[in-house]
């Protein structure tokens, strides 16, 4: 445990971890049912079109989300995709800024306009107040992110819809396993969509799933995914190949009976962030409502620069000298992303909440990506560098900008940590 300020590796020591720490290593599960499963799938040389390892996973997860209807997905970006245009949503779409740009592209590429909504401040979830403000005549849809895992005000966002005549879909990518006023997410809004993308505690290695209780857009979903065939043969929808493999479906139903102890796992290193960086003056540790069940996936810090002493960006900076990868989510914000930008004819959307947050947001190593001691070890090094901030700041201040450039070049060529 580093207590003094020369022991920092920007003073000349060594890195506290000899082997980086990264944000989203992912979980593998028992590797002998794994080869079993996946054994099993070569033997009944099934390996993609709606097989049997796909079908059980779409089973067993719809009974543990208690919806109607899991539909597997090769990905959460396509099933985004494929859930806009099965639910009809056309013209404009009222997104959030601060989110994966994932959720913005899939608009985007289907030629729909996204429409940047502000957050709020304390669940950094697209705030009802000002979504309402933005319905023109054009928009036909709203796509509420439950970022972090912390469900978005589904109630008030479903209000909404509904007196608009929109359709609500949620991308819930980070919220596999949480719930809200103890239901779990995937059973509302017209349809939801999960990441099972290999950063996720839970996961296909890539994948998706769109989850719905609507049996229409659910059979519509399933022809979509496949080239638009119905079970006829006839090709009666607009379709994409969505499906997910067998192999995919191995390693989700090999996850799924280690589903507990990976949120065990998770929780375990939430806690321990949480008890380390208590009372922590100008850091936030990002809470969801207290009595939901959460993955404990992310963990989510906001640096108030002022209070802390230091900037998100600086104390990333010090972290990544130590070998410790943190990430700055989302920044800048998906209106600032180059393909967003360059279409606002106009002045640029009024977003203060998103563009504070996305200087202040800093998401930690956790899950797989840590072990026993590591949670500890972390914040001890955030602890020290914002109790001697002044001498950190001028020491980042003479350091040559080479390392930090060579860190960011190695985070963004580490396998899995490209996406969220
Ligand atoms: C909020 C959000 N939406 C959508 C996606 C896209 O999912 P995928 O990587 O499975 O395509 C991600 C990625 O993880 C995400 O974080």
């Amino acid at each position: 445990m580093k207590t003094c300020l020369s022991e920092l590796a920007m003073f000349g020591s060594q890195p506290a971890f000899a082997a980086p720490l990264y944000v989203g290593r992912p979980h593998t599960g028992q590797r002998e049912r794994l080869f079993e499963r996946i054994s099993e799938v070569l033997d009944r040389r099934w390996l993609s079109n709606n097989g049997p390892a796909v079908t059980e996973l779409e089973a067993r997860l719809a009974q543990r989300l208690g919806v109607r209807h899991c539909l597997m997905m090769c990905n959460g970006t396509i099933a985004l995709e494929v859930a806009l245009r099965a639910t009809g949503i056309t013209g404009e779409v009222i997104v959030p800024s601060l989110t994966f740009v994932a959720t913005v592209h899939a608009v985007s590429w289907l030629g729909l306009t996204p429409v940047f909504c502000d957050v709020d401040p304390e669940t950094h979830n697209l705030d009802p107040r000002r979504v309402e403000a933005l319905i023109s005549p054009r928009t036909t849809g709203i796509i509420g992110v439950h970022l972090w895992g912390r469900p978005c005000a589904v109630e008030a966002l479903a209000g909404i819809a509904e007196r608009h005549r929109l359709s609500l879909i949620f991308d819930a990518a980070h919220a596999l396993g949480c719930t809200w006023r103890g239901q779990q997410i995937g059973r509302f809004g017209r349809a939801e969509v999960f990441s099972l993308h290999a950063t996720k505690f839970f996961h296909t290695v890539e994948g998706g799933a769109i989850t719905t209780n609507d049996d229409a857009l659910a059979n519509r979903i399933r022809m979509m995914r496949n080239f638009g065939f119905a079970e006829s043969g006839d090709v009666v929808e607009h379709g994409t190949n969505a499906k997910m493999n067998e192999f995919s479906a191995a390693m989700g139903l090999t996850l799924l009976e280690a589903w507990d102890s990976l949120i065990e796992h998770n929780r375990q290193q939430f806690e321990r962030y949480q008890t380390a960086l208590g009372g922590l003056a100008g850091v936030r540790l990002v809470e969801h409502e207290p009595g939901e069940e959460r993955n404990y996936q992310y963990v989510v810090l906001e640096i108030d620069p002022i209070q802390a002493g230091l900037t998100r960006d600086e104390l990333l900076a010090v972290l990544e000298s130590e070998n410790i990868f943190a990430r700055r989510y989302f920044y800048p914000g998906c209106h600032r992303a180059q393909p967003y930008l360059a279409r606002q004819s106009s002045a640029p959307p009024e977003l203060p909440v998103t563009e504070q947050l996305v200087e202040r947001v800093l998401c930690l190593p956790a899950g797989a990506a840590i072990g026993a001691g590591d949670a500890q070890r972390v914040s001890a090094i955030i602890r020290l560098a914002l109790s001697q901030a002044s001498a950190v700041r001028q020491r980042l201040a003479e350091r040559a900008p080479v390392g930090a450039t060579r860190a960011r070049a190695a985070v963004s060529l580490a396998p899995g940590l490209v996406d969220v």
